[in-house]
């Protein structure tokens, strides 16, 4: 089992409310791709009330908007809810962007009012990349942006 307390504790130097908020997951997505292995692709995709955009992340270029229910991205926007893809060939509308990527977690950002702010999207070139210990600490990195939001 591996600890991603400091992991976690660490994100905190790169959230500061007074910056803008691109500021903020700009320096985030770059932070997780610096301390995660395996990955291939950190960002972020936001709700502009009608679809998905890309917006700051780390890796190849990707695709520019998403539509709400479509790919991982969508479907955990819409559902409201963290989804893990072990392998992206078997999540049956995985949007590819970057052909390297083999498994993929996707996290909603929803702000305090309730509203759907964006996912934070992780992909990896391996399979099974995102157990659960992963995935509770990105979420928790996610509940600290959403302090900030
Ligand atoms: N795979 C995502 C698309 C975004 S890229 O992975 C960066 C999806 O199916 O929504």
């Amino acid at each position: 089992m591996e600890n991603y307390k400091s992991f976690v504790e660490n994100a905190k130097y790169y959230l500061d409310k007074d910056l803008h908020f691109i500021t903020n997951l700009a320096n985030i997505s770059a932070y997780i791709y610096q301390e995660i292995e395996q990955l291939n692709w950190v960002g972020f995709y936001l709700y502009d009330s009608l679809e998905l955009y890309l917006g700051p992340f780390q890796g190849k270029p990707a695709c520019t908007s998403i539509a709400m229910g479509r790919g991982v991205c969508g479907t955990a926007a819409t559902k409201l809810e963290t989804i893990v893809v072990d392998d992206v060939h078997a999540f049956k509308d995985h949007i590819t962007c970057d052909s390297e990527s083999k498994s993929e977690i996707v996290i909603p950002i929803v702000t305090r009012f309730g509203n759907l702010f964006g996912v934070l999207d992780v992909d990896s070139p391996i399979l099974n990349r995102f157990d659960n210990d992963l995935k509770v600490a990105l979420e928790e990195i996610v509940n600290l942006m959403v302090d900030i939001l």
